[in-house]
């Protein structure tokens, strides 16, 4: 049994890869900022899931989610970044708030999760696994249409741009974090049914895999590659995303 803090987990991915991880035999700290958190590891279990309401973006909260982890149960092992906002403004109406509140959940989270798993406690235990939740919109741009007027949803600037730096900040860490047996990668979701995506518009048609995705397509990737067995992989970005994007 390996001890797994998951962000974003009140819903959504989060929640399934929280799920996912659980299944596989895993204790699992469930991170939100909402307070959704407590009843959402309270249904998946009583025994091996635990709830910490945090915000990502305050380094105090997340150092201290970690000190806690490692008090409790002595390792800190797999670290899954899934929690995220997204604006979907247009180049224009991006305001200085939207663009701040995306880089700074997105990034700058991640981020703060990442140099607080390894140091000190990935680093001296030898061991870890980082999972980052980038998007193909910090590949290709951002997704989804964008009509003549101006309407579709196509995920917004800040949103792209924020994850694209997840993107090269898990290479980045990938390089640096290997010598001491941690891997880091990115899975990468394309159009995914959850609250962040409802009632927007998708093109799904265009897809090689005509559906929307579901949180579990992305939690599998997930636990793929949290396991042991995944030493080898590292600095890679694996698609989610019924072939939107091949490349
Ligand atoms: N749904 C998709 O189509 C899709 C596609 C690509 C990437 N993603 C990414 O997957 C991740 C999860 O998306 P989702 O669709 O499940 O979204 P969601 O909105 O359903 O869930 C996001 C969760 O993150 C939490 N959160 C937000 N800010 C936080 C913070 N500062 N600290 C702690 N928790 C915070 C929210 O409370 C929420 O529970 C996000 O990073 C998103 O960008 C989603």
């Amino acid at each position: 049994m390996k001890n797994a803090v998951v962000t974003g987990a009140a819903r959504g991915i989060g929640y399934a890869a929280a799920e996912k991880l659980l299944a596989a035999g895993h204790r699992v700290v469930l991170v939100d900022l909402s307070d959704r958190v407590e009843e959402s590891a309270r249904v998946l279990s009583r025994d091996h899931a635990r709830a910490v309401q945090a915000d990502i973006r305050d380094q105090a909260q997340v150092k201290a989610l970690m000190q806690r982890v490692a008090d409790e149960f002595g390792t800190v092992d797999i670290v899954v970044n899934v929690a995220g906002t997204a604006h979907r403004d247009s180049f224009e109406e991006t305001t200085l708030e939207h663009w701040y509140a995306d880089v700074d959940t997105n990034m700058t989270g991640t981020f703060l999760m990442c140099q607080a798993a390894v140091f000190p406690y990935m680093k001296r235990q030898g061991s870890g696994r980082i999972v980052n939740i980038a998007s193909v919109s910090g590949k290709v741009g951002g997704i989804g249409p964008v009509y003549d007027d101006g309407s579709g949803g196509r995920t917004g600037i800040a949103y792209a741009a924020s994850k694209a730096g997840v993107i090269n900040m898990t290479r980045w860490i990938a390089k640096e974090v290997g010598k001491w047996g941690i891997t880091c990668n990115a899975v990468l979701p394309g159009p995914i049914l959850t609250d962040m995506t409802k009632g927007h518009a998708y093109d799904l048609s265009a897809l090689p895999v005509k559906r929307w995705g579901t949180p579990q397509d992305v939690a599998e990737a997930v636990e793929f590659l949290s396991r042991d067995s995944s030493s080898f992989i590292t600095g890679t970005c694996l698609h989610v995303d019924g072939g939107l994007v091949m490349a």
